[in-house]
């Protein structure tokens, strides 16, 4: 790829453009933008004829649908909902037979280093075993079952083993609380829980089962019939005789094979809780068919996937891009991955570029936050440096999850992807099951920055806050006009907040809300996201809601009488949470309040998880409000940046307090 133009005229217009090579476009599955074109032309004649044709060549069916999109009870759209179809049966059985069978499917590397592969046919034999020990435990279809587990392969098979019976799992990523836990398995109504003894992060042994077990001793789990344990490490964890079984317990006499379970199409596949704008946070339910359609063909078009390719994507399964692109998007197109149990900095800050040398990976899926802070470690040291390793099988470079910043952007471009490699820039959310909007390696040209143009077949837009297109240029609400296979179904337990929150009655009700802000480019109608338009944060790629941090701040009740919880910009995590709270005792200064704070910190990693921790914490005898008693947030983002107020604080009914919230704890 050549740099054609290298201007930035601002911070906001990027010029530099990279165009597919040649030679790229030439062997890509979408061969250049006439092919892109066409995709989207086929989808624009026949909307459902399109999607229809997907399905039936990306997807085994066991009973094939004859409806594909049914819009009566919108915006609960059902789609392929006469047709029967198992997403275990479609990652692992239907490679039986073909090439891929003896294929590794997965490539671990433990945190310690150690390596195993599974071939496709094994893979197949242990999640049918471990389907069976769910079985011989009485969890059948629709039952739902949490899934605490680390990465490793073992959390495949755990969740591959449910959707085999059509158990609907849920799985909670391990960095969160016991607290956490426990309102999951409530909310989703539980009937099993699969864990593990402990986990291995950066060298530490770092427990899961006790988390489990002091959830659920919060009360209300009483549903949970089973903890079934996979034991990570030889250290013992407590067990409760009756309720709590070991992995090889279970797995014992168990026969290799299991007949995967045909479901409709609509049957719930999982529910994975996601942030919003209030302190609880929702349930999203994905189909069966529609999202595991989405997750194969993504695959094959984002990541121009080629029988020969090592795929990587570092994902956490307990995020939904560890849903789509470790536990069912590479298996279901049969792609060889390696999965990765540890941290990036561990045994050192270049260990994902010794990885990808040594499993010789060719598609590298990562988020921006883990760059940023790979570029700052190889600056300070030259050891720990991409241009270390030998990175020649890279073909495709991916990022996820937040804004990749133009000069993170750059440095991937020029030290990981050695200038050769397309950067795919994908936008998309839990609810979205998959890729919304990325530019596609063999046609699209690259614009640092942005995520370009929507995938054939995702009718997006910028609107306003009624509803109305705005023209390229400016900056609006990001929209999807129509409905899509792999789109969220509903909010588990609350269909009346699905509609609220995705289909507003303000924008006519039949528009998806993304929650995001984007800006259509003039030249090429290319999208840029903006960030949020709600109360959520992106810290580090990871959804935090300001009302849930918050609620957690407030309920520590002997300390707290008032939070509030904004973002600010971060360089490593793209945003920071920022707390500002009022405390039930006179406003602290220096060594208390650094001690207030850090009680305060563990606290609502208690009550949410370590991720959720407020970066920075300031104290005032009052948070800054309106006359009628309305705290300014615009004014506090002002100060978590540590900017000079120069907004208009007439209004405020006590300005003193601005100089005390100017202090960081
Ligand atoms: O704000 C957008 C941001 O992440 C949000 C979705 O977060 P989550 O549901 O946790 O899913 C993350 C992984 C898909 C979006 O609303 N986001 C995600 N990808 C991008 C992004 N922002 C900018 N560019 C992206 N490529």
């Amino acid at each position: 790829m050549s740099e054609q133009q290298s201007t930035i005229t601002s911070g906001l217009v990027e010029n530099r453009v990279f165009p597919p090579s040649e030679a790229f476009v030439k062997a890509a599955r979408v061969s250049g933008m006439p092919a892109y074109d066409a995709l989207c032309a086929e989808a624009a004649q026949d909307f459902e004829g399109f999607w229809a044709r997907l399905a039936r060549e990306n997807l085994n069916w066991t009973k094939p649908f004859t409806q594909t999109l049914d819009e009566s009870q919108a915006p609960f759209y059902k789609w392929f909902a006469d047709g029967e179809i198992n997403a275990s049966a479609n990652c692992l059985d239907r490679h039986m037979g073909t090439a891929v069978e003896n294929k590794t499917a997965v490539i671990f590397e433990a945190d310690d280093g150690t390596v195993t592969k599974t071939s496709y046919k094994e893979l197949l034999a242990r999640v049918s075993q471990f389907a069976n020990a769910l079985k011989a435990h009485g969890i059948q279809k629709g039952d739902r079952v949490l899934i605490y587990m680390p990465m490793t392969l073992e959390g495949v098979i755990a969740m591959q083993a449910c959707a085999r019976l059509g158990a609907i799992h849920s799985v909670v990523f391990g960095g969160f609380s016991a607290k956490a836990v426990q309102e999951r398995i409530i909310d989703v109504g539980a009937v099993a829980v699969i864990t593990s003894n402990y986990q291995m992060r950066g060298g530490k042994e770092l427990p899961l089962k006790a988390i489990v077990d002091e959830g659920m001793a919060l009360g209300g789990c009483e549903a949970v019939k089973t903890v079934f344990v996979y034991q990570r490490t030889a250290t013992a964890c407590p067990m409760l005789a009756g309720r709590d079984k070991t992995f090889s317990e279970v797995l014992a006499g168990q026969s290799a094979d299991c007949a995967p379970v045909p479901v409709g199409a609509e049957h719930p596949l999982f529910i994975l809780y996601t942030s919003g704008s209030t302190g609880k946070p929702k349930g999203v339910q994905h189909s069966t068919g529609g999202y595991l359609l989405w997750a194969k063909v993504t695959m094959d078009w984002t990541f121009d996937l080629k029988p020969e390719d090592v795929f990587w994507c570092t994902a956490d399964i307990g995020w939904i891009t560890g849903h789509s692109y470790v536990a069912y998007g590479p298996l279901a197109a049969g792609a060889t991955q390696i999965i990765f149990e540890g941290i990036p900095t561990f045994p050192n800050a270049g260990r994902f570029w010794q990885m990808i040398e040594r499993h010789k990976c060719s598609i590298f899926y990562t988020a921006p936050t883990a760059i940023r802070s790979l570029i700052k470690a190889a600056e300070g040291d030259a050891k720990v440096h991409p241009d270390r390793s030998d990175l020649s099988s890279l073909r495709i470079l991916g990022s996820v999850g937040e804004p990749i910043n133009p000069e993170a952007w750059m440095w991937y471009h020029k030290h990981v992807g050695h200038e050769k490699c397309p950067i795919v820039d994908t936008f998309w959310q839990t609810e979205t099951g998959g890729h919304m909007m990325t530019p596609l390696p063999g046609a699209t040209p690259l614009v640092p920055g942005s995520c370009t143009l929507p995938l054939p077949g995702i009718i997006a837009a910028i609107v306003d806050e009624v509803g109305n297109d705005i023209p390229n240029g400016t900056g609006g609400i990001l929209v999807v006009k129509r409905p899509w296979p792999s789109m969220i179904r509903t909010i588990w337990n609350d269909p009346e907040r699905f509609k609220k929150s995705y289909f507003p009655e303000e924008m006519g009700g039949k528009l998806y809300l993304a929650g995001d802000g984007a800006i259509r480019s003039a030249d090429r109608a290319y999208f840029r996201i903006t960030g949020r338009i709600d109360d959520v944060l992106n810290v580090s790629g990871h959804r935090m809601g300001t009302m849930e941090i918050e609620s957690a701040l407030v309920a520590k009740t002997d300390l707290v009488a008032e939070a509030a919880v904004v973002g600010r910009p971060d360089d490593v995590t793209g945003e920071a949470i920022c707390a500002f709270v009022v405390l039930k005792r006179p406003c602290p200064s220096g060594d208390e309040a650094k001690a207030i704070a850090k009680e305060l910190r563990d606290w609502v990693a208690k009550e949410i998880g370590p991720i959720a921790k407020p970066k920075d914490i300031r104290f005032g005898e009052n948070l800054p409000k309106t006359r009628s008693g309305k705290i300014m947030r615009r004014l506090l983002r002002s100060l978590a940046k540590g900017e000079t107020i120069t907004q208009d604080t007439s209004t405020l009914e006590n300005p003193a307090i601005l100089s005390q919230l100017g202090q960081t704890y």
